[in-house]
């Protein structure tokens, strides 16, 4: 059996779980896939994880000119994460013909195009089901199992560590400063939280699964992005009044032929499944014109889950006789902004404090309909001379919304718009 060299640049969380997969599961992989992989090189500079996982030391360095110039690696598996320096290192190792295999969806999503040059310059295949959800293969499916079909939507829970602080600050009545202060502590969020709390790593999962979705480069600056640092408890806990639970969701659609591409916080219909993937765990929600609704849960992190998803595509990429390329312009030449929604509908929830005073209902409500705005309900609690106004409005355009929303925030018996949430 062809014996198959393989090179992990870094050995971080997810590269060690890696390491932990390929060694123990050697012989089983042997077995089952018929390839005999084998750790040839490591670049890490920290010697203490090298001592942790028992890696002989002879295979270790920093200088990736070891891996590029050695002919037996074929498959390199990038965790540095980041731009710079992996992606002039992928480069290099693609142009000397070793497909690379990364969790890396910030660079894939932002270089997805100067890789795949690469890679058919060196004739290497580029693979990075590990980059979306971690352990679940949803790259896979959306190429290998919905040939059939026009894909119509994907609409995800993407990351796991604001799942994890929205369930958090539902289940125990907690603000979002101190879940966050929790998180950090127990390690579950990182000291600079704002890739996952601002919905960075999300748009980038979706400016990836997006374009596979619908066959076009779904770039990141067309994508909608806001995250959860703004949302109370208070807000939870009046959607689930309504029934509601509040998940940042990525999600991206065709709407008259236009994508739609989104990542927000929005209210979820307590009975759609989205709404109970909770804490941690990623999910995700695709509707095939032929198959109709197919639903993907799982771990969206960790060593080895992501490891998983790794693991896999190294055994993918080495049973390929001929890789595959993306069958669409995944350059910046290929994005035309007349393919991309300028204005979406959504319903909403839209919470304000206002003087407890008569006409300041009717002058707010006469600045909705102004921008054609439809109330579906209202409820109104006045303590202190100051009420607390909670509208769910019908669907309507966001820029609609936006202006009536701006304008309502101008009026001087208007203290504050607190709060204004999609509803799906
Ligand atoms: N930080 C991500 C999350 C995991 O919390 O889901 C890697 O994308």
């Amino acid at each position: 059996m062809k014996k198959i060299g393989i090179a992990l640049m870094g050995l971080g969380t997810v590269g060690g779980g890696t390491y932990r997969i390929l060694t123990a599961n050697k012989d089983y992989i042997r077995k089952v896939q018929g390839v005999d992989l084998e750790i040839m090189h490591i670049l890490e500079r920290d010697m203490t994880k090298v001592e942790a996982l028992g890696v002989d030391p002879a295979i270790v360095s920093t200088d990736v000119a070891n891996i590029v110039n050695n002919k037996d690696i074929k498959i390199v598996a990038e965790f540095f994460g980041g731009i710079e320096p992996a992606r002039s290192f992928l480069i290099a190792v693609l142009k000397a013909g070793k497909s690379v295999v990364t969790a890396n969806k910030e660079l894939v999503a932002k270089h997805w195009s100067d890789l795949e040059a690469a890679a058919k310059e060196g004739g290497a295949g580029l693979y990075f089901e590990a980059s979306c959800m971690g352990g679940v293969p949803v790259i896979r499916t959306l190429t290998e199992g919905m040939q059939g079909n026009h894909v119509q939507s994907i609409m995800g829970i993407f990351n796991g560590t604001t799942n994890y602080i929205l369930t958090k600050m539902a289940d125990e009545g907690l603000e979002y400063a101190d879940v966050l202060k929790e998180a950090q502590r127990l390690g579950y969020a990182e000291a600079n939280p704002s890739a996952d709390v601002d919905g960075f790593d999300s748009m980038y999962k979706l400016s990836i699964l997006s374009s596979l979705c619908f066959h076009k480069r779904v770039p990141i600056d067309k994508i909608y992005r806001e995250g959860i640092s703004k949302i109370s408890k208070q807000d939870i806990e009046f959607g689930k009044q309504f029934g509601f639970t509040l998940k940042l969701l990525a999600i991206g659609k065709l709407v008259d032929g236009k994508i739609e591409a989104r990542v927000h916080p929005a209210f979820v219909p307590d009975e759609h499944p989205l709404a109970g993937v909770k804490g941690s765990f990623n999910a995700c929600f695709i509707v095939g014109d032929n198959v109709g609704d197919i639903m993907l849960y799982g771990r969206g992190a960790g060593d080895l889950p992501t490891g998983s998803a790794i693991v896999s595509d190294i055994v993918y990429c080495a049973k390929q006789t001929e890789h595959r390329y993306c069958p669409f312009d995944n350059s910046a030449a290929g994005v035309r902004d007349e393919d991309f929604a300028a204005n979406f509908e959504s319903e909403y929830y839209v919470r304000m404090t206002v003087a407890d005073k008569s006409g300041v209902l009717a002058k707010i409500a006469g600045v909705f309909a102004k921008y054609g705005v439809s109330i579906n309900s209202l409820q109104q609690t006045a303590e202190d001379g100051k009420a607390s106004l909670l509208f769910m409005i019908h669907k309507t355009g966001e820029n609609n919304l936006n202006q009536a929303i701006a304008e309502i925030n101008s009026l001087n018996e208007v203290v504050a718009v607190d709060a204004v949430i999609r509803v799906m």
